[in-house]
């Protein structure tokens, strides 16, 4: 029987020479960004958890914002949720930042307050997956340990022509076994930044810069703008979000949610059932594979309201409540109208 192995990925002597050409090309084009002026792991890690779903240009200013308000991991361990919910208003997706707040009490708690240069005890952090330990591991300590994300992905796949889908269990093997396989010996900083780099800024998803690629000649891909292959994806679901728009005495009322997702964030009331005549404001926004159009209506006052829903003042709106970030939206949109 023949048994399927994951065999190696590189030309003999071609890892050398990709290492060497990127570390070059990297010190003279990457980019000067905060978290890489920087050693401490702390603020490595709440840049490697905002950069998981945001956008580096977005990032750049919660990040530095965000060191001034909780600069070490005891400063975030002892502050409360909903401060720490309210200083992610705007980044999304906020499980990471309960999870960091986690993370950081667990930090304090069975580390005395140091993370540990130690691969798998920062995996054993909650929200750290293998990337972003690979990635703490070598930006915080310079450790030589592998870190694929989605750029590095690509890279790898366009260097390797490799035609497997990345997202299935084999092809994401065999991804992280060649990014393990090019690894220095040590500067594990300096080798996983360029490589994420080439990513950011030539090797593009659709439009690949390979004109400017400095290691355009090492690269196996024939069509890179075709790479790399994933697995089909899941149909995108419409929904449609109607909330109210109810105001008394200049003060909002808002409902705050349960469920795992956007638990303890605030939104506007939902309406039950489809809102009537023309919305005050309309956005769209996509969660996971739904895109939702919100639609807020404005509504009376109801008799009574129910024990999720309170009444914010507009200092309260700025300073208390974390929202939900679509809702944050229309709010916004709202006042300033
Ligand atoms: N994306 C994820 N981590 C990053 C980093 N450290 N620099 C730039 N982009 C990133």
């Amino acid at each position: 029987m023949k048994i399927k192995t994951v065999e190696p990925s590189w030309a003999p002597n071609v890892p050398a020479q990709l290492r060497a050409a990127l570390a070059a090309w990297f010190g003279l084009n990457g980019r000067d960004l905060p978290w890489r002026r920087t050693r401490d792991p702390y603020a490595i890690m709440v840049s490697e958890f905002m950069l998981q779903q945001t956008q580096v240009i977005t990032v750049i200013d919660f990040f530095q914002r965000w060191l001034e308000r909780f600069p070490t991991f005891q400063a975030l361990a002892a502050a409360h949720e909903a401060q720490v919910l309210h200083a992610w208003q705007g980044l999304g997706y906020y499980s990471r930042a309960r999870n960091l707040h986690r993370a950081a009490q667990l930090v304090v708690s069975d580390h005395g307050g140091q993370l540990p240069d130690d691969l798998a005890a920062i995996a054993r952090l909650p929200g750290v997956g293998p990337y972003t330990a690979g990635a703490i591991s070598s930006f915080a300590f310079d450790r030589a340990t592998p870190a694929v994300d989605a750029n590095i992905a690509r890279v790898l796949a366009r260097l390797l022509d490799f035609n497997a889908p990345i997202d299935s269990t084999l092809g994401n093997a065999r991804i992280w076994q060649a990014a393990q396989e090019l690894l220095p010996k040590s500067h594990g900083c300096e080798h996983t930044s360029a490589l994420m780099e080439l990513g950011a800024l030539v090797c593009l998803p659709r439009r690949p810069k390979c004109g400017s690629c400095p290691v355009r000649e090492l690269c196996l891909a024939k069509t890179p703008e075709q790479l790399p292959v994933k697995k089909a994806r899941r149909q995108t679901v419409r929904l449609a979000e109607d909330c109210a728009w109810i105001v008394e005495d200049e003060r909002l009322l808002l409902q705050q949610q349960t469920g795992a997702r956007w638990r303890g964030l605030w939104k506007l009331p939902e309406l039950h059932g489809a809102g009537v005549g023309s919305p005050l404001v309309e956005l769209n926004y996509a969660f996971t594979h739904h895109r939702v159009t919100l639609k807020v209506f404005a509504q009376a006052v109801p008799e009574k309201l129910r024990p999720d829903q309170r009444w914010f003042t507009r200092v309260a709106l700025e300073e208390d409540a974390a929202f939900a970030s679509a809702h944050l939206r229309a709010v916004r949109a709202l006042l300033s109208t």
